[in-house]
């Protein structure tokens, strides 16, 4: 006889016979999401016999993980911040370190003053959303290259009732656009295009490569940004940008190099300095 917990067990085990990280939370969301069940049958009722159709109905999504297609793709969801987020092959699966960018962004608007924020890049919206569902009086632009990606953004934007203060723009970075922004933010492809294959399966082979590739050293958009954001920033505007492992002094000197004035850099919880901040370098002294 197969029952919840027994199931559990058994999947839990083939997850980390194959190296997958976290095989006892992948186990219970496959079980919840395959066989229809809840978090709290799962708890209460753990001896429940699981019929032969629940039982298929996990199995082909075990079969999907162990080909190491990330939980998220699978499930359809992610959550960030206090949020949840569909998610699909179409856009980068949101990580707890975007968590400091939003942050960051968060503290450099007042929650009561109306400002305009843009987020260059924003595969499935969250920043964008995030930060707008902090601050009720922003208004937001967020671009990106990928058309597929904007279809997820706009989805999740309906789903948190936020699209009536956003503009969904299909661009690359800030072409086009018009300032000025009180608040820029991104957190764009930042993988030498070498580390790529380098990466977990559930990385390399599944999350799209315009989310991931920043060229030969990882900072080809750092270098497109920075004269973008020099020109749409509000005088007295701040601007935070996520960054790779080891890129934060390389990308505080770009910045530097076009005009801005790097402010701090900010460390995860892994010690890792993830976001590097900014304002526009002003000749003249008493605009900020
Ligand atoms: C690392 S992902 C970040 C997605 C999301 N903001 C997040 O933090 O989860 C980078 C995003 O930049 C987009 N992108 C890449 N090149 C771009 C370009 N030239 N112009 C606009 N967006 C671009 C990708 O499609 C992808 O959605």
């Amino acid at each position: 006889m197969t029952t919840l917990v027994s199931l559990w067990t058994d999947i839990r085990k083939r997850l980390e016979a194959e190296g997958v990280d976290s095989p006892v939370l992948d186990a219970r969301m496959l079980i919840e999401k395959g066989a229809d069940v809840r978090r709290l049958d799962i708890v209460t009722d753990p001896r429940r016999e699981m019929t032969e159709a629940q039982i298929e109905g996990v199995e082909a999504l075990v079969a999907r993980r162990l080909a190491r297609e990330p939980i998220s793709h699978i499930i359809g969801r992610k959550g960030f911040w206090t949020l949840e987020f569909a998610v699909t092959p179409d856009v980068l699966t949101p990580r707890p370190d975007t968590e400091l960018l939003v942050e960051a962004g968060l503290e450099f608007l007042a929650p009561d003053k109306p400002a305009r924020v843009l987020d260059l890049g924003v595969g499935s919206g969250v920043v964008l959303l995030t930060v707008l569902s902090e601050r009720p009086q922003a208004v937001g632009v967020g671009v990106d290259l990928s058309e597929a990606a904007l279809t997820v953004a706009r989805a999740n934007g309906a789903a948190l009732d936020l699209n009536s203060r956003i503009e969904w723009r299909a661009g690359d970075w800030g072409a086009g656009l018009e300032g000025p922004f009180d608040l820029i933010l991104s957190n764009p492809p930042y993988i030498a295009s070498a580390e790529i294959e380098t990466l977990a399966p559930e990385v390399a082979k599944f999350e799209p490569r315009l989310a991931l590739d920043g060229g030969a050293d990882g900072l080809d958009a750092y270098r497109a940004l920075m004269p973008q954001i020099r020109a749409l920033l509000a005088p007295g505007g701040r601007f935070a940008l996520e960054v790779g492992k080891g890129q934060a002094q390389a990308v505080w000197a770009l910045a530097d190099a076009a005009g801005l004035q790097p402010l701090d850099v900010r460390a995860d919880l892994a010690g890792v300095d993830r976001v590097v901040t900014g304002r526009r370098r002003e000749l003249l002294l008493g605009d900020d």
